[in-house]
């Protein structure tokens, strides 16, 4: 085994869950080859135990090809680890992570476009409702308010132009429930997306993925995290159309949770 193997060995033999890793590089492969060995056996010891690390920078295959990682902002390997865990616990194919459970429902609004319509929950968090009546309507999204205890009222708010229908249950504050799996059968008969903000349950309470839904949001500030150490957000999301939540255009650079969050995440896990 090579000098840098070795190296990328005893990193990794340091690794257990929880442990942290501290490494910082950018370099091209060609130039630095021991060191980006080195990193790259550190990053697989990283996702295969579980572990905790700071990986700020990475090695590129050459100076014109990309990696899987670039930079730590917009992916690394110990936020794929969190990421990982919050896809097992929704049951979802992905979930992606975000600096706070606003963010991750900006997010989502960035699905809708101008000229289509949001049909959303009348009973939600005092953050979304402002987000819904006062942020989004100025970029031409139609927003319709509804009780979505009411199938009836579902049904015939649901038309062409809805992309997305947004809902709690139980609803905060009021802790009303909504019946999310006939509401995810009128919305996908219409062709529109279901999101169910699921902050009151968690994952371990309800699976709303399982009942319809088409992508699960949590203000992981709250059970997930679980301590009062940290504030962040989730999106669990059924289909690989849905992963364009995780893409650069969606999101604004302050969407995406920075390093300590991410380690603060995993271990509260
Ligand atoms: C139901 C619900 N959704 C969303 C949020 C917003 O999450 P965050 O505070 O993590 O941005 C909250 C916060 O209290 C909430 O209660």
């Amino acid at each position: 085994m090579c000098a840098s193997l070795q190296k990328g060995a005893r990193l990794a033999s340091r690794l257990r869950p929880n442990r942290t890793l501290r490494l910082g590089a950018l370099f091209a492969r060609d130039n630095y080859v021991p060191i980006c060995e080195a990193v790259d056996a550190a990053i697989e010891a990283l996702k295969s135990s579980c572990g905790i690390g700071y990986i700020f920078w990475f090695c590129m295959p050459s100076a014109t090809e990309n990696g899987p990682y670039d930079y730590t902002r917009s992916g690394n390997p110990t936020r794929d680890v969190l990421e990982s865990l919050l896809a097992k616990l929704d049951k979802a194919d992905r979930a992606f992570c975000f600096t706070s459970g606003m963010a991750a429902l900006a997010a989502v609004a960035h699905l809708v476009g101008t000229g289509e319509e949001i049909v959303a929950g009348d009973d939600i968090y005092g953050g979304s409702d402002r987000l819904l009546s006062q942020v989004i309507p100025k970029t031409g999204v139609m927003v319709k308010r509804i009780n979505t205890t009411d199938l009836d009222e579902v049904a015939s708010a649901i038309g062409p132009r809805t992309k997305l229908v947004w809902l709690e249950s139980p609803t905060n504050p009021r802790q009303q429930i909504s019946d999310i799996r006939k509401i995810a059968e009128i919305a996908h008969a219409h062709a529109a997306l279901v999101l169910v903000d699921n902050s009151i349950m968690s994952p371990v309470l309800s699976q709303p993925l399982e009942l319809g839904a088409d992508i699960v949001m949590h203000s992981a500030t709250k059970f997930i995290a679980g301590h009062s150490d940290v504030m962040a957000g989730v999106l669990a999301v059924k289909g690989e159309r849905l992963y364009l939540l995780h893409s650069y255009p969606n999101l604004p650079p302050e969407g995406w949770p920075y390093m300590d969050k991410i380690v603060l995440c995993c271990k509260d896990i």
